[in-house]
């Protein structure tokens, strides 16, 4: 069985490597090859004898394709073993000081770890003499005329250099250049690149190098081949940097594994808002002597590790594309997905966002697709693996009925909208229950997706204003599956909670169309009361600023309409009574921009921000010159450093919390 399953591996392993290095197909994603090799790697672990000479484990990378010269690397260019989660990091700084029979913390740098595609350029008597591919870690392929256009790869070096020695590092695309260099090709009628990796390490291997100059790579290094520079990872940097190479200066200097698994938080929190894609964190003994006492593997150095983030693309089956009917009657399109792990969680469904996205990507039922889920971001699907689509694979045609209602749907004015106008089509009433309940509207803890589906099958629930009578179905509610009388009770008294909940959450709540939370906060703040909302006409409505004349006229139209109306009657009577919003009620922080980062501990970041408001400030997403200070807690990271840059005063959350007014925040 074992013996079976590792032939199988070391072959499929073998062909992914092939299909990834050489032909730049993938058609895996990087968690996937992981798990399969981490597979391999414990196989081999209880069955050494069965392991295979051409297992991946014991090579990096995959044997050059042919087009171009050969150029064996004078040192190998290794792989680096993976570390995933903090227990992986604790792990390997735990094997490095039982190696150096050391209870001392270690000293690491922490580097970034670019997603892109490693070259080795060699400089000799200061000049660039050729530039070489990974290819199999042995030998690679001699690209040097095409890495000429690379920004950072300097041609000439400054300052005194050795007579020869080589340079290593990542080919990467920018995001920016990533969306010109697609947008061109779209418009060229050429198929689009499925990310900046596959484009750099495509781009290399241009038989023609005014192909790779198109793509506008560019170059980062992260350490040397052959030849010595300094004592020091970080001082190897440095001479870099100092000889014309763009060497990041968002390294870190870490001691023992607490400093790593910090620092790893700070760079995962950052990555969205690095030009360039990374996909983990390199963590190296920063002294030189050390590593060579430490040594390598076959594969990979003992005093290195690739601390990898969850991947945030995957290719999956398209099963089919759903509708749904979302509380504003707006239908959109949802793939249907064979699941799939990316972004650290299993995806089944993702958005298409509109019949517009739909038709540009034509993705088709049968299609294997890209996924991604970055950050918190609701998964999406980037496009299909045209090569792999099925014969047979047929084109999405909009449904013309509601799928719930079956009314005729309509179109927006821009066509990017489907929409059902049936305002008793079930699935906008089920949608807006949802809504109303959710946090950030009317926040009812114990009523959520599953919950409100359940008590409007058992037809207790029907419109908002009967989720405020639910107590008269106690009884029967304490004698459901998986309720009980305390998590009935707690679900009472979250509903009699939400009654005074201020009036922006329940404007907000009330899911008119185009009210964000924002503008829910600006018509709470200037019409004070639901009364004053009620009277409030157009003019007075598209005076608010940031209301344009398309919400006011939603709005205005919201509250005319008889049927809500009815409904904020009815709340009413049901004892839904919004508190009113207080003015300012002081101006501590007047004229002043606040940004919050990192962990807070002792209140919520929304708790936070309403009381700056509160104070006559404003809080901001982003560190900029305007801001006036930032409140940093643990694990703050890309935000703090920006401040550090700027010179932006930052406060912890003591420091914070001692300059607000006795009781603001009790
Ligand atoms: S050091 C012997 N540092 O990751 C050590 N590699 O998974 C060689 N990579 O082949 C690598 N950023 O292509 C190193 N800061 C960094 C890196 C980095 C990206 C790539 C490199 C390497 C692969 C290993």
């Amino acid at each position: 069985m074992s013996e079976s399953r590792m032939k199988w591996l070391v072959a499929e392993l073998n062909r992914h490597n092939r299909l990834y290095h050489t032909e730049d197909q993938p058609e895996i994603s990087d968690s996937e090859y992981d798990a399969l090799f981490r597979e391999l790697v414990e196989l081999e672990a209880s069955h050494p004898e069965l392991r295979q000479a051409d297992s991946p484990t014991q090579r990096v990378g995959a044997a050059p394709s042919g087009g171009f010269k050969e150029h064996r690397h004078a040192v190998p260019m290794l792989s680096l073993d993976n570390a995933f989660g903090e227990e992986e990091v604790r792990a390997f700084d735990e094997r490095v000081r039982r190696s150096l029979e050391t209870e001392e913390p270690v000293e690491y740098l922490a580097e970034l770890k670019f997603d892109g595609a490693s070259i080795s350029l060699t400089y000799e008597g200061g000049r660039l003499v050729r530039a070489t591919t990974r290819g199999d870690g042995t030998t690679g392929e001699v690209v040097t005329a095409n890495v000429k256009s690379i920004r950072g790869v300097p041609q000439t070096l400054l300052g005194a250099v050795p007579d020869s020695f080589e340079v290593r590092g990542e080919v990467v695309m920018l995001k920016a250049d990533f969306e010109t260099v697609n947008a061109l090709r779209i418009a060229a009628g050429e198929q689009a690149f499925v990310n900046p990796r596959n484009a750099a390490s495509g781009g290399l291997r241009q038989i023609n190098p005014n192909e790779t100059a198109k793509r506008q790579l560019t170059f980062f290094p992260y350490g040397l081949g052959k030849g010595r520079l300094a004592d020091s990872q970080s001082a190897i940097l440095e001479r870099l940097h100092a000889m014309g190479f763009e060497a990041r200066t968002d390294v870190a200097i870490c001691r023992g594994a607490d400093e790593l698994v910090a620092q790893l938080l700070a760079v995962e929190a950052g990555r969205a808002t690095l030009p360039f894609g990374i996909d983990g964190m390199v963590v190296k003994v920063n002294d030189l002597l050390t590593q060579s006492q430490l040594g390598s593997t076959a594969r990979g150095p003992r005093w290195a590790v690739a601390c990898k983030f969850a991947a945030e693309q995957a290719f999956t089956l398209l099963r089919e594309v759903s509708w749904s009917v979302g509380r504003t009657g707006v239908v959109t399109p949802v793939a249907e997905l064979e699941p799939v792990f990316v972004g650290g969680v299993m995806v089944g469904r993702a958005t298409l966002h509109n019949i517009e996205d739909l038709r540009r990507k034509d993705v088709r039922p049968g299609d294997t697709v890209i996924v991604q889920r970055a950050g918190d971001v609701i998964p999406e699907i980037v496009g299909p693996v045209l090569d792999k689509r099925p014969s047979e694979a047929m084109e999405v045609v909009p449904p013309a009925n509601c799928p719930v209602c079956d009314s005729p749907l309509t179109q927006d004015e821009g066509f990017v909208a489907l929409r059902c106008m049936n305002p008793a089509c079930p699935a906008q009433i089920h949608a807006k229950l949802i809504h109303f309940a959710s946090r950030g509207a009317m926040d009812i803890e114990g009523l959520g997706e599953k919950q409100l589906q359940r008590f409007a099958e058992l037809g207790w629930i029907t419109d908002v204003a009967s989720i405020f009578k639910l107590s008269t179905h106690r009884e029967e509610m304490e004698a459901l599956d998986r309720m009980g009388q305390q998590s009935v009770s707690n679900l009472l008294s979250a509903i009699e909670e939400a009654k005074t909940r201020p009036l922006d959450r329940f404007v907000f709540a009330l899911g008119i169309s185009q009210v964000g939370e924002k503008t829910a906060k600006d018509l709470a703040k200037i019409f004070r009361s639901v009364e004053g909302l009620l009277q409030a006409r157009y003019d007075d409505l598209i005076a608010v600023s940031d209301i344009g004349p398309r919400t006011a006229r939603e709005i205005e139209s919201w509250f005319e309409d008889p049927a809500n109306r009815a409904m904020l009657t009815e709340l009413e009577a049901c004892g839904v009574t919004p508190a009113e919003l207080d003015g300012p009620v002081g101006d501590l922080f007047a004229g002043q921009t606040l940004v919050f980062t990192g962990k807070l501990t002792q209140f919520s970041r929304e708790a936070a921000e309403e009381l700056v408001v509160n104070l006559g400030g404003k809080s901001a997403g982003s560190v900029s010159k305007a801001t006036s200070f930032v409140v940093a807690g643990p694990g703050a990271g890309s935000k703090l450093l920006k401040a550090e840059q700027l010179g932006v005063r930052v406060l912890t959350e003591d420091e914070f919390l001692a300059m607000l007014p006795d009781g603001m925040l009790s």
